[in-house]
């Protein structure tokens, strides 16, 4: 008689904790631009395009001394620091530095919280460049996309992910890298809301 293989019961990656334990923090942030698309001002997206180029500035130099590294970077993917630096200009937003990152020297499972919020925002970058190119008050106002479209390549959070399920995790290395998108989720709120206090002109 064959044995009847048990169930498998697969416990949560890295990944599945990530997305699970920050989608408040998702929900929130989004629902600070939910009239990004009705305010055909640009009010809305100027501020979205400034949390993005402070955050870029801010993070990604984080991340390359960090153990992860630079992902893909001999890749052929665009530089989304600078596409945020292009609409920052058409826009008409002035050079920032934004508020120090609170975690300077992150370990790898922290580094990999870090980078799933900042390459996971690549998901919804795809989407949000299509509605503005679907609707002519925003595409005929000019707004700029080069930030969206550099980040519509959804590839560098492939890589990441692949990264993350190569490193066995263990309970408080997924606790490490959670509080890490967290903190990083609260960085992001804190530079779209009135960060005037928080920053210094560059
Ligand atoms: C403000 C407008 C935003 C909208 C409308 C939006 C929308 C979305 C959507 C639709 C997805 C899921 C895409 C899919 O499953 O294929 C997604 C995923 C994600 N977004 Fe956003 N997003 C926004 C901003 C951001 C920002 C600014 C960040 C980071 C600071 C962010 C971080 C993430 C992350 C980490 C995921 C991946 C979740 C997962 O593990 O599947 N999002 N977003």
């Amino acid at each position: 008689m064959s044995a009847i293989p048990a169930p498998s019961r697969s416990e949560p990656s890295l990944r599945d904790r990530l997305r699970a334990d920050t989608q408040a923090a998702h929900e929130a942030l989004d629902a600070s631009f939910a009239d990004m698309f009705a305010d055909a001002s640009g009010a809305q997206y100027r501020r979205f395009i400034a949390m993005n180029l402070q955050a870029h500035q801010a993070i990604e130099p984080v991340l390359s001394q960090s153990p992860l590294g630079r992902l893909g970077a001999d890749g052929d993917h665009a530089d989304r620091l600078e596409a945020a630096r292009r609409d920052a200009e058409v826009l008409g937003i002035e050079p920032r530095a934004a508020a120090p990152f609170s975690l300077p020297r992150p370990d790898i499972f922290e580094a990999f919280g870090i980078a799933y919020v900042l390459e996971g925002s690549r998901l919804g970058a795809k989407y949000m460049s299509r509605a503005i190119k679907r609707d002519e008050r925003l595409s005929g106002a000019r707004w700029p996309t080069h930030y969206l479209e550099a980040s519509s390549d959804a590839r560098p959070f492939t890589w990441l992910l692949d990264r993350m399920a190569a490193e066995p995790a263990g309970e408080a290395d997924m606790r490490r890298a959670v509080a890490a998108a967290d903190a990083t989720f609260r960085y992001f709120r804190m530079l779209c809301g009135d960060d005037d206090k928080r920053t210094t002109r560059a």
